[in-house]
Order: structure tokens, then sequence, then C-alpha cells
């Protein structure tokens, strides 16, 4: 019997995938498809992919062309499985001419020719096309949309560096980013919603937390997406990090302890000039903020805030501490301090190490007592987890898993933060400085 094996994403399955399966099929007496699995997929910078695994063995199957499936899922496996299954033909489409030329140690390698005029690309830019509206400052607004270009479908077809004009633009997009300055979000995203427009906006979502629970209850009465844009909550290690907390894996977490600084020269602003600026707080404190509330949740016992300032508001440093129940939590951030930008985990067990800068995290260690027992693991991550931002809201705009990733009460909470150092509550303040 002669076997024949060929891989793919097979997502949103096509008539192109159909034609290279009956003529793969036809070089052979059996057929064995590989599908990539999610993971494989993501590692190799395909982020776009709109059906699940088990979505796109269905479709494969329902072609009845395969004899077998199998999952892909690490690179250098396509040698193992020929080996493992006895194949004969190696077949893929043209697209990769040359490319799997090294299998011709193992097996007869065949090119066929790729179908023109459609692709899983082509099929996800007409279903998932959205016009989206950059807001803010042209510096962070450039990285979001360079990011934007990697997810198919969106299309970023206005930008405005300030707040003028933004009534124009919600007239001629299907929703907005919104990166201007904190205190400039309620408004804007009030309008937007207003406005019909789904809206996913820079973390600190809000300075109040009434103001979250206002927006959050409009998005939802005009059936829109309003979704906190804070990338590491997207970022695959981090994500599967906190599945690793909560199968136990170093026992009851006791303590979390997280740390941002970034060094920003404001030296002969004042007043209001310095009050224009992101603030420690505002700027890191979101981030620093995430894995408290998500890991021990978003109800501590107390809470204290201390700062230190340089003048008006513009905190150089902050500390904020909480005691939960049965654990603490320390979150430091500064723009005018340096530290080591690690995040770690104390457990009953054993301790998570995530080294600097964890907020971009692909590796971390869970570290015991006994260090031989100690495990790491990685995984890509791509332009720092924005474009995997973009793709959950591209998914929640388009019905599929909304505020997964950000719980709207970790909003929430990261919103009550800000207002209490707004407010002063629980606010200790270091000396003044100048
Ligand atoms: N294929 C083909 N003709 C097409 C599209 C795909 O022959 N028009 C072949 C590919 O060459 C590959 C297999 O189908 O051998 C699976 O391809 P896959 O990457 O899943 O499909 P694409 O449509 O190319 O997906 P994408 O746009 O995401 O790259």
């Amino acid at each position: 019997m002669k076997k024949v094996i060929t891989y793919g994403t097979y997502d949103l399955l096509h008539y192109g995938h159909r034609r290279l399966l009956e003529r793969a099929k036809a070089l052979g007496d059996y057929l064995i498809v590989g599908v990539t699995s999610d993971d494989y997929d993501k590692s190799r910078g395909k982020i776009n992919v709109k059906q699940s695994l088990i979505e796109r063995m269905q479709g494969v199957r329902e072609t009845g062309l395969a004899d077998e499936i199998i999952v892909e899922e690490y690179e250098g496996q396509k040698i193992d499985d020929i080996k493992k299954y006895g194949v004969d033909v190696f077949a893929i489409g043209s697209d990769w001419l040359g490319k799997f030329d090294y299998l011709k140690e193992y097996c007869e390698v065949t090119y066929l020719d790729r179908t023109e005029g459609i692709s899983s690309s082509d099929l996800r830019r007409e279903e998932n096309a959205l016009n989206l509206g950059l807001v803010g400052n042209s510096a962070n607004v450039d990285k979001v949309k360079k990011e934007a270009a990697f997810v198919d479908g969106l299309n970023v077809t206005e930008i405005r560096s300030d707040g003028s004009g933004f009534e124009s633009l919600l007239e001629k997009v299907d929703a907005v980013y919104i990166y201007s300055r904190p205190e400039e979000h309620y408004e804007q995203i009030k309008k937007a919603l207003n406005a019909g427009r789904h809206v996913l906006c820079e973390t600190p979502l809000t300075m109040k937390k009434s103001q979250c629970d206002e927006l959050f209850r409009l998005a939802e009465e005009n059936g829109l997406v309003l979704m906190e844009a804070l990338k590491t909550a997207f970022s695959t290690a981090y994500t599967r990090l906190l599945l690793l907390l909560k199968s136990g894996k170093i026992g009851e977490v006791i303590s979390v302890d997280t740390t941002c600084t970034s060094m920003e020269d404001i030296s002969g602003l004042t007043g209001d000039m310095l009050n224009e600026r992101w603030n420690s707080i505002c700027d890191w404190g979101p981030t620093a903020l995430l894995p408290i509330f998500q890991i021990l949740g978003t109800a501590p016992v107390s809470r204290r805030i201390i700062s230190r300032r340089a003048a008006g508001t513009y905190d150089t440093f902050s500390k904020i501490d909480f005691v939960y129940e049965r654990a603490v939590a320390s979150a430091k951030v500064g723009k005018g301090v340096k530290s080591e930008g690690e995040m770690v985990i104390t457990g009953t067990k054993g301790y998570v190490y995530v080294p600097a800068p964890w907020w971009k995290t692909d590796f971390f260690e869970v570290r015991y007592e006994d260090q031989s027992t100690n495990q790491r693991y990685f995984y890509q991550l791509e332009g720092e987890g924005i474009r995997y931002e973009l793709v959950a809201f591209l998914h929640a705009v388009h019905g599929k898993h909304t505020n997964e990733e950000i719980d709207i009460d970790v909003t929430r909470a990261i919103a009550s933060v800000m207002e209490a150092y707004g407010s002063g509550d629980g606010l200790y303040l270091l000396g003044e400085t100048t």
C-alpha cells in the first residue's frame, strides 16, 4: 500500500484545500493529513487562524478524502511522522516549493500546483473586515498601526494624534482604538459607544470605577464590545502561567510581587506640562496590578498606596500593597526610579519566577526547594502581545469570547486603584521632592 502524507492549517476549508487533497490522495492508496495545532500555528507566527483545531480537523474529515488525520504539534515532526507511518510520498502545495526538499532523504517529495485565487487569509479578511480608527499620541498609535498589519481583516483607516476631529473619525470607522491620555478616555469611550462603535481602549480604561460600570453598561445596552487594551494579558506565556497556578503547581499562592519601571526625564517640567504626562501609576500601575487581581481576586481586605511625587499628581514611584484573607501582594511602579522588572509568585509548594521584563513575558520558571525538579516554560511572543490583543478584539466583535482575557471585574479593580490615587484614599506620600 502506497502511503501519502500532507500537512496544513485548513482554516475555513475551501476549494483550494479540497483540490489539493484530491490530488494528494490520487498519488497513492492511503492519505494521511496532518492538521497544525493551535499552539504550533501561533509559535510559527500564524496568529489569525479563525477555527479551532477540532473545527479544522472536522473540515478535513468532511471532505471524505483523508484516511487518517493527525495533529502536527512541533517543528521537525514531519520526519518523525514519515518514519512512524511508513510514508512513501510527501505532498504539499507549490507555495512551499523547495522548502521540503530535505525530506527527500526519507520519502518522495511532490509539490502540487496551488489553486489560484483562493486562500484562508482572503476568506478571513472578508469575514473579519473591520475599519479601525486610532486616536492618541502618535508614537503609541504608530506601534498599534504596525501591529494591525499582522491581523487579517483589520484595516486602520483613520488616525488622529489628538482628540480633535474625534466625531468625524467616528463617522468613518466601525471601531476605535483609544490611546489618548487616561483623563480623556471616559468621554471618548462614551462618545464612541453612543455612536455605535466598538472600543478597544488603552489601560487604565477610566480613572473612576463608577465610570467603568457606566461604560460597560452602555456597551452592553448597545450590543458593542468594550475592551481594555493591556497587552500582557494576551501573551501566551502569561495566560499559561495563570492556568498552571490554578492547577496547584506551586500549592496555594501566598504572595504576588510585581515590579515595572522605566526612566523618564522630567527635568524642567512643572505644573500642567508635568500633569499632561502619564504618571507612573497610570502608565505602569494597570500592568503591575493585572496578575495580582487575576491571581488573588479583586476583593482585597485592605490596600495602601505609597507614592513619591515630583510635583502635581506626577508620581515618580508608587508601591501598592494589598492584604487578602489568605495572601498578600505588592506592585512597585516607577518612571523616576530603576529596579529589576521581575515578577515572583510565592506558593506553599514552590514559586514562579518571571524575569525582566516580565510584562513582555515569553518565559517563566517554576522553582522548588529541590532544584532538580524546577521546570522552565517558553512560548513565542510576537509584537509584545499587541497583535494578539487586536486578534482578540476582532474575535469579540465577531461574536466570539468577549472580555475573556481581562474580566470586567479586573478592569473595574484597576480603575478603583486609579481613583484611590486621585482622591488620596489610603495614599501615603513619601517626602515631597522637587
Ligand atoms: N493550498 C492550495 N491552494 C490554495 C490554498 C492552499 O493548494 N489556494 C494548499 C497549500 O499549498 C497546502 C494546503 O492547501 O498544501 C493547506 O494550506 P493552508 O496553509 O492551510 O491554506 P491557505 O489557504 O494557504 O492558508 P493561509 O492563507 O492561512 O496561508
